[in-house]
Formats: structure tokens, sequence, C-alpha cells
């Protein structure tokens, strides 16, 4: 068991917020420059042919999770450079001081502690005083005891029906998280329980969810960390109005529960305080899913499958403190990923998971990711010189070879992939999963080899093609190759190793955050739009400003006035 108080004492406040050495400025990053002038001439085809031992070399296994990283573009000499660069930046005492509590989210006065929320009981850890893991198991204990109430039907509706629906209401990381979790254990869900989840304020998201739910069998769960976004609340008022049209104010306590970091909020709104599951300020909504944010995930999949998908979190959490980084996971995939974004000038990556029930993994590695790095100043303040965070994006195989594919094999940009994938399926129809895997397989040794115009003009030869014809064709069916993809294999997709692959990209987020030297645990980027909203929705609902703002956006609410009126 580790303690991390000891490592507390290192770190001063002033730790996070010192004079930003630019990123260019370090050693490695100068000599990373100077191996990328070789290595972007590099063909991975050669580099396997090379090396028959490259895929042993370039892979590794971790909390149940394979890593093959071989048909990458580097060499060992990538990885030292790249390792010696994350030394430079303080990786390690970085790593220690989120681990241990630091506030490292120095906008925010804030500890990062999503790793304490799947910590075993007895990890000593304060925060102002604060002892952390008494707290979060005392609130894993009543999920515990809800979910089990509201599954075995111990827990009933106002009319004493069963609960058959639970509508979470909530948005960002407050929703993803949930929804997209819920979705990979669809496998291991309670049969009689029915998962909705409504994040945007457009009515026709609620709308279409009450459609389908019956109030006396229907639990809301409101999610908001702070209690007062916007969507979440309009969403929650007009399912409570719902609720109370059809049922009372009285029955309210039986079908509303609150997860939230704010009491009071949640008790003017009429929740029983008795039924809202806390959580704190050192859990950023991106790194939610682990505390009463999972609480449909608990509902729906049970507490003990909750408990493993928090254990194989916490075996990756394990992984990423004591391996050395040059056979750590995160750290690895992190550092690839700065190799093509800050050397290659890659603009995005494709998360391409082979698994259907992985459906949402790329839109919660989106706010995860993107909400984290997307950053433009050091955490100093100071303009950063280096790209940062790239577009994530992507959706599930086979589905996306038939629809943007076409564009990483054959367009202009350099896109580097993650292929996700499960050994064995959990359903049991038979010949599909061997397809899936062929096809995973296949598309990542495509990206790597590509198909020369000799094999090209040979393949049309041997089909009888005129040669007119084969000089035509060619440069069209000439697939440059020299992609770079990683492969990550789960075993099954279990809550146990769900756990590991989320905790696995959160890290990589937070080593990248490190090596840019932005606060990767921030996000007022968010901010100036809802201001703006607001001032907007005021005009719309009531008096027009006609010149308050620039011509194009007083000509929309002018026609949006006009059309609502
Ligand atoms: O959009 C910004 C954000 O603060 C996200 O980071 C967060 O996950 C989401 O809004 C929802 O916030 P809350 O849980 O407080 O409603």
């Amino acid at each position: 068991m580790y303690s991390v108080a000891t490592t507390l004492s290192h770190f001063s406040d002033s730790f996070a917020i010192m004079h930003e050495t630019s990123l260019t400025e370090i050693p490695a990053y100068q000599s990373l420059q100077l191996h990328h002038a070789n290595a972007q001439h590099w063909e991975l085809r050669e580099l396997f042919q090379n090396d028959p031992r490259r895929f042993e070399k370039f892979s590794l296994a971790a909390a149940g999770i394979f890593l093959d990283y071989s048909k990458n573009r580097l060499d060992e000499k990538t990885i030292e450079l790249l390792t010696s660069l994350a030394r430079g930046r303080g990786l390690e005492s970085q790593r220690d001081a989120m681990f241990s509590g630091h506030k490292i989210n120095t906008t925010e006065h804030r500890a990062v502690l999503h790793t304490a929320l799947r910590a075993p009981r007895n990890t000593g850890l304060k925060v102002d005083g604060q002892d952390v893991p008494h707290d979060v198991h005392a609130v894993l204990s009543q999920i515990k005891s809800f979910t089990q109430r509201v599954r075995s039907g111990e827990w009933l509706g106002h009319t004493g029906k069963h609960i058959t629906d639970i509508v979470n209401i909530g948005i960002g990381g407050s929703d993803l998280g949930p929804e997209m979790v819920c979705r990979a254990l669809r496998s291991f869900a309670h049969p009689r329980l029915a998962l909705h989840f409504v994040a945007n304020v457009d009515g026709h998201d609620l709308d279409a969810v009450l459609a389908k739910v019956n109030a006396e069998t229907t639990l809301f769960v409101i999610a908001s960390k702070t209690f007062t976004t916007a969507e979440t609340m309009m969403n929650a008022q007009s399912a409570r109005a719902w609720f109370v049209k059809q049922a009372s104010e009285a029955a309210l306590p039986k079908h509303f529960v609150a997860v939230s970091t704010n009491t009071q909020a949640v008790t003017a709104f009429g929740i029983d305080p008795a039924n809202m599951f806390q959580f704190w300020d050192w859990v950023g909504g991106r790194y939610s899913i682990w505390s009463a944010i999972g609480l449909p995930v608990a509902l729906a999949v049970g507490f003990d499958h909750f408990s493993e998908f928090l254990a194989g979190a916490h075996a990756m959490d394990e992984h990423f403190r004591t391996a050395p980084l040059e056979r750590n996971m995160p750290v690895l995939l992190a550092l690839i990923g700065i190799w093509y974004r800050n050397f290659f000038n890659c603009p995005s990556i494709s998360i391409a998971p082979y698994h259907q029930d992985l459906g949402q993994f790329a839109a919660y590695l989106q706010q995860l990711d993107m909400e984290s790095n997307g950053k433009r100043v050091a955490r100093d303040g100071s303009t950063l010189n280096v790209a940062t965070g790239p577009v994530v994006w992507g959706d599930v195989g086979t589905n996306g070879q038939h629809a943007y594919f076409q564009l990483l094999h054959q367009g202009t940009d350099l896109i580097p992939v993650d292929f996700i994938t499960a050994l064995k399926p959990t359903h049991s129809l038979p010949g599909h999963h061997a397809a899936l895997l062929a096809n995973c397989f296949a598309q990542s040794e495509a990206f790597m080899k590509g198909k020369t115009a000799d094999e090209v003009k040979e393949e049309l030869q041997a089909q009888n093609v005129a040669a007119e014809e084969i000089e035509r064709l060619v440069p069209h069916k000439t697939f440059p190759g020299n992609r770079p993809s990683n492969t990550l294999l789960l075993d099954q997709l279990t809550p146990g190793t769900l756990g590991a692959l989320i905790a696995l990209y959160e890290h990589k987020v937070f080593v990248q955050g490190v090596v840019w030297g932005v606060n990767s645990f921030d996000q007022w980027g968010v901010e100036l739009g809802k201001v703006l909203a607001k001032n907007i929705q005021t005009e719309l609902q009531g008096e027009a400003k006609p010149n308050a703002h620039d011509a194009s956006t007083n000509g929309l609410i002018a026609k949006a006035k006009e059309a609502l009126a």
C-alpha cells in the first residue's frame, strides 16, 4: 500500500507557478528536432524489415491492457530522447505532486485527486486537513446501499412500483462519463433498468426521453458538480415540472436524487439532502466518473462491478506511479503523441474502438483531452511557442472504415490512429468477432505498409488491364503508407479493463500537459460563451436591444425574435 503523505512535503505552492522554461529551450527538445530531421524520412515498412524483434521491443502490458506501439515512426533513440524531455519537464515530481494532493490546478487553487476516488481505503491522504479516503469511502457506502435498494426492488416509486427507468440529467463530465461507461458495460446491466441520458438544453432531448418513461417508475439523477450549469438546471426544472404535474411535490423524494458538491442548491431545488451524493472540488468534471457521478453506472451494473471498475483504474494508477518512464504505458502514449504533434505537426488524432460498446469512447476522450490540453498559455500565463492538444475524433470500427478512413489512408494530413479492441467478445454470435479483429489488424497493417506504385501496377497487370489504363489508375490506387498507429488490446471489455483504459488516457493527457507546461485542470475557455448566451437569452425572451452586438449577431437575434413571436 502506498502512502502519499510523505511526498507532500517535497512541494511548495510556488512549485507549479514558477516561471516556465519554454519547452523549446530544453536540450532534449533540440535533440529531438535534429533526430526528427532524419526520422521524418524513415519508412515503417523498412523499420519492420530491418528488425524482426520490433514488435517485442515496442509493446508492453499493464493493468490488463496490451499496447503495441511498434507501428510508429520511432526507434530506441526516439524513446530515449522523449523520456528525457519528460524528465526535463519534471514529470516524475509533478506526477507525485498530483497523487499527493498538491494544488496543481493553480488557477482554481485546487488539488487534482481523481486517483484518490479509486484508491484503497487505507491510502493515507489529507487535503486541507480532510481525510480524503475516509470521505470517498463514506460516499461509496452510500452508493452501495442506495443502488442495492433500487436494483433489488426495495426502493419503490410513489405508487409502490419498481423503478424501471433512470434518467441522468447532466452535461459535459456529468453526462459523457456515465453515458459512455453505461454503454460500454451494457452486457453487465440489470435487465429491469433502462438508462437514459439528457444533456442538451435543446428541448428535443428531454422531450424524447419523457415521452418514453412513466413518472411512477422513473428515477431522475440530477448530476452537476456546481448545480448551477444552465443546461442542466433548465432540464432539471422541466423534468421536475413534468413529474409534479403527473404525481405531486410530496412524491419528489422517491424520484429525484442529486449528485453534486453544492448541498445548498440541491436542497433549494427540493431534493432531500439524504438523497444527495456528495463529491468534492478536487474532482474535475471530466475526471468525475469515479465519483458519485458514476451513480448511474453503479445502478446499471451493480456496486460490485462498479468496484471492479475503480480497481481497474487503480491498477493503472499504480503502474503509472511506479513504472520507469521507458516502460510506462501512459507516458509512452503521451510522448508518442508529443512526437507527432510537435515534430510531425499532426493536427489531430483519431480514436478507432473496434468494439460497438465503446461507441461513445471517442466523444468521452474529446472532453478529457481537448478540455484539458486545449490551452494556449503556460501555467505562468506566458504564451506558448509550441502546439498543444490535438483535435481528438473518431468512431467505432468497422463503421469508420466506410466513412472517413479514406482520408486517413490517402488524405494530405498525417493522422495517427489509436486502435482499441477486445480479444474476446461478450456476445456469442459465431464468426463476428474474428471478422471484427481481422478488420482492426488489417487497417493498422494497411496504414503502415500502404501500397506502392509497383505493387499497384503488378496487380493491374495480373488482371490484364490495358497499359494506358494502368498508368491512369496508378496514382489513385497507390497508398503512401507510413501512417502510424497504436493498438490497444483488452482481453475482454469488462468493468476492470474499462477502468484501466480510461485511467490510461487520463494519465496520457496529464503527461502531455506537463510536457507542454499547461494547466490541464481548468477550462476557462468555456466561460465566455456561457455569459454571452445568458445575455442573448434575455433578449430573445424579453426586450430586444437592437444594437447591443455586432451586425451579424444582431441580425440573427432579430430573425429568431421574429420566428418566436
Ligand atoms: O463546460 C464546462 C464544464 O464545467 C465541464 O468541465 C463540466 O464537466 C461541465 O461543465 C458540467 O459542469 P457541472 O457538473 O458543474 O454541471
